[in-house]
C-alpha cells in the first residue's frame, strides 16, 4: 500500500514462482490432481512482492484470490505450467512451490468416459510428467537462485538432500506433511531449509510467518555475491 514505507530490497529484482496444485484430465469432466491449497506459495509471492521483487506467479487451479501486487499466469497441467514458467524466464530467483502432479494420464478422452452396463471399470494409463523444478534448476538460463520444496510423509531430510541435486537447486524447504501435522490445507507450517552447507530447522509457524522469513532470506542471498 502507499502507506508501506519499508525497505525495498528486492527492488529490481525479477522472481518466477510455481503455487497452487496441477490438474490432469482424464476426460472433459474429470481430472488428477494432488492437495493444494496454495496458501504457502501465494504467501510467499506476497511477501517477496511487498521485498520489492518483480514476482511472476504461475498458479495452478486454487480458491483463494491472487496474491497482492503479483503478476499471475493460471494454468492446469503440469505442462501448461512448465511452459508459463519457460516464457518468464530469464529471471533472479526461482521458487518452485507447486504440487505438481507427477503423472498424467496417457490417453485423455476427448468425450465424457460413460459407464457401460456391465463393463468393467475404465483402466488410466499414467505417463510421467515434465519437472518443472528441475528444469529451470539445469536451464541455460537459471536464475542465480533456485529454491524447491519438497513435502514428504518419511525420511525427510535424506528426500530432500537428494531432491537439491536432483533438481539442480541451491535450497529445498521441507517439510513434514504425515496426516498428523495438519499442514495440508492448513494454516501452519514447520519447515527446515535444506541446503549445501547444512540443514537450518524453523519453528512451527504461521504460513504467513513462514513466508516473511522465507523472502527476507531470499532477499539477503541476492544481495550477495554467491549465493
Ligand atoms: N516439482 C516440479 N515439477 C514436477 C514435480 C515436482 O516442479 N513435475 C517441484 C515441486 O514444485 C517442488 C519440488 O519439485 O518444488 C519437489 O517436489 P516433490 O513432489 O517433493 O518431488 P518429486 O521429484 O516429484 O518426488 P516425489 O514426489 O517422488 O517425492
Ligand atoms: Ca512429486
Amino acid at each position: 500500500t502507499l502507506l508501506d514505507s519499508r525497505p525495498k530490497p528486492l527492488a529490481g529484482k525479477t522472481i518466477v514462482m510455481t503455487s497452487g496444485p496441477t490438474h490432469e484430465p482424464i476426460d472433459p469432466v474429470r481430472y488428477i490432481a494432488n492437495r493444494s491449497s496454495g496458501k504457502q506459495g501465494h504467501a510467499i509471492a506476497a511477501a517477496l512482492a511487498r521485498l520489492g521483487a518483480t514476482v511472476h506467479l504461475v498458479s495452478g487451479p486454487v480458491t483463494i484470490a491472487d496474491p497482492e501486487g503479483v503478476s499471475v499466469t493460471h494454468v492446469e497441467s503440469a505442462r501448461d505450467m512448465r511452459d508459463a514458467v519457460e516464457r518468464l524466464l530469464p529471471a533472479d530467483a526461482a521458487v518452485m512451490v507447486a504440487a505438481v502432479a507427477d503423472w498424467r494420464t496417457a490417453n485423455e478422452a476427448g468425450e465424457k468416459i460413460k459407464k457401460q452396463p456391465g463393463a468393467a471399470a475404465p483402466a488410466l494409463q499414467m505417463v510421467e510428467n515434465p519437472d518443472i523444478l528441475a528444469g529451470v534448476g539445469h536451464s541455460k538460463q537459471r536464475p542465480r537462485l533456485v529454491v524447491g520444496f519438497a513435502a514428504e510423509t518419511q525420511d525427510l531430510l535424506a528426500n530432500a538432500r537428494k531432491k537439491l541435486d536432483k533438481k539442480g537447486a541451491d535450497w529445498i524447504v521441507a517439510n513434514d506433511v504425515s496426516h498428523t501435522t495438519g499442514v495440508m490445507g492448513g494454516d501452519r507450517n514447520a519447515v527446515r531449509i535444506v541446503t549445501r552447507s547444512g540443514v537450518e530447522e524453523w519453528p512451527d509457524m504461521s504460513k504467513e510467518e513462514v513466508a516473511e522469513r522465507l523472502a527476507a532470506r531470499i532477499a539477503a542471498a541476492l544481495q550477495t555475491i554467491e549465493v
